[in-house]
C-alpha cells in the first residue's frame, strides 16, 4: 500500500470513533484532509466541526459541514488529527503544517484524542522531525538563542506566518527523551506561543496505518 492509501485507510478507520449527533475537533495536514472527506460522507450524523486550522475550516465547508466556533462549544467527544512522530506512549511531535497551537487548543477541549497516522510516524524517540515553536515576531531572536541552550539548532520557517500572524521555529537535532519536561520546559521561555510536543495532553488512541491493517494503540 502507498503512503496514501494507509492514511486513507486510518481515516475511514476514524470514523468509527465518531460519536452520532456530536460536534467533531478536526486537525489539519493531509491525513487530517482525507477524515475530512470522510466526515463529508457522514455528514448527516454529525451536528458541526471544530476546526484546527483555516485550511481545514474551508475544506470542511466546501463537504457542508458547520465549523463552530469553538468559544461556542463546551462538550468536544472526540478530537481527530494526525502526527508528525508518535510513540508507543502516545507522545507526538505536530506542527509540520504550522498549526500546532490551535490543534493544542483544540485537543486541550477534546475529550479524546485520536491520532490517525501512516507507520512511518510510529517512532522510539521523538526528535528526528525538527520540533516546531510557534513564537511572537519580536521574540524570535531571543528565543532562538534560548533553545540552542537547550541543545537544539532551531531554524526559522522560510515564508511562513501561523494562522494566529507568529513565526515557527524549526528545532532540529533534539533527542526527546522526556517529551513532557521538555514541552514545559520551551513553553515557559517568554515570547512563545507553544511548541509542538503533545506529550502532557498526548492522543487517547493511535489509529496506525500498517500493510497488514489499521492497529489500533491504546494506554
Ligand atoms: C499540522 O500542523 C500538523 O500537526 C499535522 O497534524 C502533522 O504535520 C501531520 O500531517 P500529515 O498528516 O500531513 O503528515
Amino acid at each position: 500500500m502507498t503512503q496514501d492509501e494507509l492514511k486513507q485507510a486510518v481515516a475511514r478507520a476514524a470514523i468509527a470513533q465518531v460519536p452520532v449527533g456530536c460536534i467533531v475537533g478536526v486537525g489539519t495536514g493531509s491525513t487530517a484532509n482525507y477524515f475530512i472527506d470522510e466526515l463529508g460522507k457522514i455528514k448527516h450524523k454529525i451536528d458541526g466541526a471544530v476546526a484546527s486550522s483555516e485550511a481545514s475550516a474551508q475544506r470542511l465547508r466546501k463537504h457542508g459541514i458547520e465549523v463552530l466556533d469553538l468559544n461556542n462549544v463546551s462538550d468536544l467527544p472526540v478530537y481527530v488529527d494526525g502526527a508528525d512522530e508518535i510513540t508507543r506512549h502516545l507522545a507526538m511531535v505536530k506542527g509540520g503544517g504550522g498549526a500546532l497551537t490551535r490543534e493544542k487548543i483544540v485537543a486541550a477541549v477534546a475529550r479524546k484524542f485520536v491520532c490517525i497516522c501512516d507507520a512511518s510516524k510510529l517512532v522510539d524517540v521523538l526528535g528526528k522531525f525538527p520540533l516546531p515553536v510557534e513564537v511572537l515576531p519580536m521574540a524570535r531572536s531571543y528565543v532562538a538563542r534560548e533553545l540552542v541552550r537547550l541543545g537544539g539548532q532551531p531554524a526559522l520557517r522560510q515564508g511562513f506566518t501561523t494562522d494566529n500572524g507568529n513565526v515557527i521555529l524549526d528545532v532540529h537535532n533534539l533527542q526527546i527523551l522526556n517529551p513532557q519536561e521538555l514541552e514545559t520546559t520551551i513553553n515557559q521561555i517568554t515570547g512563545v506561543v507553544t511548541n509542538g510536543l503533545f506529550a502532557r495532553r498526548g492522543a487517547d488512541v493511535l489509529l496506525l496505518g500498517t500493510d497488514k491493517g489499521v492497529e489500533t494503540l491504546t494506554h
